[in-house]
């Protein structure tokens, strides 16, 4: 374990193992400002989380990301930013955690451009350090919607990297409106008018990876402190009956059909 001195106010202090089998909603600790839950496997395996966090810094976990992208792709580079880190800094759990397990991210998943590895590897990590979503909204549910958001509506690529394999001015940045890879990177391949192999194209996801794992790290580190606020108030199928995102019209025109009401 780090000696860093947030560790010492760490998640593990706080973990409250609240015996075999029960998700007791009632079994939360707080007085650090934010609220921790923690839960053990039904099955008596050894399944513990969430694992302990220790504040990183934004711009470093993003520079790690876009280089890591180059070799384990969007999702994994994500992944290995923050877990890269923490196997270092707090070490444990972390170290046996498989980080190149996740490159089949990439691609929308083995190129099947459905979620963009990068919100989703965001959202792994998010929910790996505060714990399962056991009622209701929940700072790991919170965090993960915020991090779809924020890759749906920001002008991507956000993140500059030190040392750019690519000259900046020669990537353009697009909104994807949609955390889905296919529409993502085919809205930036339109305006850029380059093709998916094309070396500018692969800069940019790396950018986008950079630019995920950065905006990640600033809620972690909120969480941390306790002054995390959501921002987004994504809540698609309370309103239509049906999951899905925010902008229906995208995908389906002027006629959005209707779900089947329970
Ligand atoms: C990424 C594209 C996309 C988005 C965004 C999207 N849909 Fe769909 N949706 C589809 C496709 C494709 C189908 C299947 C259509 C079919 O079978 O004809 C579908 C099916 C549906 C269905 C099933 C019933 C039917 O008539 O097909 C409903 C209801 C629906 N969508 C509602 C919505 C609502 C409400 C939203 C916004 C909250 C939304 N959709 C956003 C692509 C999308």
């Amino acid at each position: 374990m780090s000696d860093d001195k947030t560790n010492e106010n760490g998640v593990s202090r706080r973990q409250v193992l609240i015996g075999t089998g029960a998700l007791a909603a009632g079994a939360a600790v707080s007085g650090f400002g934010n609220l921790v839950k923690s839960a053990e496997a039904k099955d008596g395996s050894t399944e513990k989380w969430p694992w302990p966090y220790v504040k990183l810094d934004p711009q470093e976990t993003a520079e790690i990301a876009y280089k890591e992208w180059y070799r384990v792709f969007c999702g994994g580079a994500v992944i290995s930013s923050v877990i890269g880190q923490l196997r270092e800094k707090v070490g444990g759990p972390y170290k046996s955690f498989p980080i190149d397990s996740f490159v089949f991210l990439e691609g929308g998943q083995v190129g099947w451009g459905t979620i963009c590895g990068s919100p989703a590897g965001a959202n792994i990590v998010a929910n790996l350090i505060i714990g399962p979503r056991i009622a209701g909204a929940h700072e790991g549910h919170l965090i993960a919607a915020d991090n779809m958001d924020f890759y749906s509506k920001a002008n991507m690529p956000v993140f500059v990297p030190k040392n750019p394999k690519i000259d900046p001015s020669k990537i353009v940045h697009t909104v994807s409106d949609s955390p889905l890879c296919h529409i993502s990177v085919g809205k930036w391949m339109k305006k850029a008018g380059l093709p998916l192999k094309s070396k500018e194209r692969k800069d940019r996801c790396a950018r986008v990876a950079a630019s995920s794992a950065y905006r990640l790290v600033e809620m972690l580190n909120a969480w941390h402190d306790g002054t995390y606020k959501k921002t987004n108030d994504f809540s698609c199928s309370k309103e239509n009956g049906i999951t899905g995102q925010y902008n229906c019209e995208d995908c389906h025109g002027d006629d959005v059909p209707d779900a089947p009401e329970a």
